[in-house]
This record gives structure tokens, C-alpha cells and sequence, in this order.
């Protein structure tokens, strides 16, 4: 078989994972977070290390990867912008917020935008309760997001 060198590399390092992590107790989920860590996803290429490193399925691996909405299957864009959509959040309007975001950028939750700008993801309570609807764009705070503000997040990202 002839790997790209990429797919090799991606292998090796996901192995290299797999091998510190896999005598932990319930060692797949802490071995999809330290990939996506490490990949930024959780690589197709870095699934056949992990099965055969936890002498379990590829499909299984996908099922999980697939199950837990916090691993991604692509790259994220270059933003990460996560809404809270929780209780105290709700209560002040994060639905008609995350529904302006999502008319805005053209994208649902979980999604990132064609131009590779931004990834939008629900989080569920970032701590900020007092400043609902609060979100995180990359590491920043944004509390009182209304949709004034996400109009400007969007063009901020895109420009
Ligand atoms: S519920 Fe949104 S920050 Fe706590």
C-alpha cells in the first residue's frame, strides 16, 4: 500500500497515543481527546491505530467518534465559535441568537463555513451565566451576545 507521507505521519503520531494511553482504565475517549489535542480532529487515518491499538473495531472507533459531538471528523475553521445554548442561557434568548448565527453564516451547529472562516458548536454553560447569552470565540468571553453582536463576529471572522 502507498500512503501519502501525511496519512503515514498522521498513523505514527495517533500509534504513538494509542500506546502511552491504552492501559489506562476506559482508554478510547482520553485517546480521541489527546488526538484531537494533538490534529485539531480526530483524523480517518488516525482510526486504524487506535482499533488495532484497543484491539477493537474500526467501525466502533467511528461509532464513538461519531457519537460525541465534541470530536470532530474535519478540521475545525479558523475560528471556533462556541454559543451556549443552556438553561440561564436559553432563558435570555440564546435561540433567536443561535438562529441569527446560523442565517448569517450559513451553517448549523457542528458545521464550518465553505471559506474555512469559522466552526459555530453548542456548549452547555461556559460559567457566565450572569452575562447570558454568553459565548467563546476561541478563548475570548463574549457575554450578551444579542444579534448586533454576532453580525459583528461574523464579519470579523470572515474579513
Ligand atoms: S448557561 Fe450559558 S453560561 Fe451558564
Amino acid at each position: 500500500m502507498n500512503l501519502q507521507p501525511a496519512s503515514t505521519e498522521i498513523a505514527n503520531r495517533a500509534a504513538a497515543i494509542v500506546e502511552d494511553l491504552k492501559d489506562i482504565e476506559g482508554p478510547l475517549l482520553p485517546i480521541l481527546h489527546e488526538i484531537q489535542e494533538e490534529f485539531g480532529h480526530v483524523p480517518q487515518e488516525a482510526l486504524p491505530a487506535i482499533a488495532s491499538g484497543l484491539n477493537i473495531s474500526r467501525a466502533e472507533v467511528y461509532g464513538v467518534v461519531s457519537f460525541y459531538h465534541d470530536y470532530r471528523k474535519q478540521p475545525a475553521g479558523r475560528y471556533v465559535l462556541k454559543l451556549c445554548q443552556a438553561e440561564a442561557c436559553q432563558s435570555m434568548g440564546s435561540d433567536a441568537v443561535a438562529a441569527h448565527l446560523k442565517r448569517a453564516l450559513g451553517i448549523d451547529f457542528h458545521q464550518t463555513t465553505a471559506d474555512g472562516a469559522v466552526t459555530l458548536e453548542p456548549v452547555y454553560c461556559l460559567g457566565l451565566c450572569a452575562c447570558s447569552p454568553a459565548a467563546l470565540l476561541d478563548d475570548e468571553v463574549i457575554g450578551r451576545i444579542d444579534a448586533d453582536t454576532v453580525d459583528e463576529i461574523v464579519s470579523a471572522v470572515r474579513s
